[in-house]
């Protein structure tokens, strides 16, 4: 895959301070599992070029950094450390960390909205599944919970709320988005929509264990970090074991959603049992 946090069009601003703070950011990319997903899901469906779901791609991949940016910061999980390098708010400063977040969020909606190789009708179908995923109904909203939920014991019926909303939405529009530029039918919709549920949420659930069973060099973000702030996570709720096995669960229940499509799902497959047994 081309490099999805750097397309065609680089980012710009005048300010020297933001412009250095972006580049921080953008040239420290991630696993990219999300990107990853929309790519996976498009060429599950159709033959097309990688074109059609770049820009898909790319706009998932900077919300997903505008939220680690702010999550890391002061108000939220006071992180330090993330992807292996300190953080946005601690090498520049958290007013310079907070415009990142805003102003990556704003492009991601951009680069859609002004990508010609797509229908408009197309445009405007993800720009509407990605809005709503990382909306108060979604990505926002979850995190919300999730702060609210903080020294406090949650049910599991409640840190699955938590974790679908905060971790699992995304997810689900990265994979949606593949389908949504692929044209894909109904029937492929509702099948990748309850893969990409159930898998989103595995996500999360793995993120949980891997806090308390690797070390911060490991994670490049600070480990043991969920227990240190009394985190409601899938660990504290379940104990490590049944954690574990409810991701493993999880993963399979997913990956039955993409029985239909045979060897096709392959990438799909691959990228799902790496999102569950991964270390960092
Ligand atoms: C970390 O996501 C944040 C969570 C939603 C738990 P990733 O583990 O996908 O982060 P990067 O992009 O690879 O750094
Ligand atoms: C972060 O969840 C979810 C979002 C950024 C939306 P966490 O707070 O568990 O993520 P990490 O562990 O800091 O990556
Ligand atoms: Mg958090
Ligand atoms: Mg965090
Ligand atoms: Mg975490």
């Amino acid at each position: 895959m081309s490099d999805v946090n750097q397309p065609e069009a680089p980012l710009h601003c005048d300010d020297p301070r933001l412009a250095a703070a972006l580049q921080y950011v953008l040239e420290n990319s991630g696993k990219k599992l999300r990107a990853r997903l929309v790519m996976a899901s498009y060429h599950m469906l159709c033959e097309g070029a990688d074109d059609a779901a770049a820009s898909a791609a790319t706009a998932i991949e900077w919300l997903h950094t505008y939220s680690l940016v702010h999550d890391d910061l002061p108000a939220m999980d006071d992180d330090a450390l993330r992807r292996g390098k300190p953080t946005v708010h601690t090498v520049y400063d958290e007013a310079t960390a907070i415009l990142i977040g805003d102003g990556l969020q704003a492009a991601a909606f951009s680069l859609i909205s002004e990508d010609e190789r797509l229908a408009s009708g197309t445009r405007l179908k993800l720009i509407t599944l990605i809005a709503n995923a990382v909306g108060f109904n979604g990505m926002v909203g979850g995190q919300a919970l999730d702060m609210a939920a903080q020294g406090k014991a949650s049910t599991f019926e409640q840190l699955r709320l938590i974790h679908e909303q905060k971790t699992g939405a995304l997810f689900r529009a990265a994979v949606l988005s593949g389908a949504v530029c692929a044209n894909a039918t109904e029937q492929d919709i509702q099948r990748l929509d309850q893969f990409a549920s159930t898998i989103g949420l595995a996500f999360q659930v793995a993120d949980d264990i891997l806090d308390v069973t690797e070390n911060s060099a490991t994670l490049g973000k600070t480990a043991g970090k969920d227990i240190a702030v009394e985190k409601s996570t899938y660990v504290s709720c379940l104990g490590l074991e049944e954690a574990q096995n409810e991701a493993e669960r999880l993963l399979d229940e997913a990956m039955t959603c993409l029985n239909p499509y045979g060897d096709r799902a392959q990438p799909l497959v691959d990228l799902a049992i790496a999102m569950v047994r991964r270390k960092h």
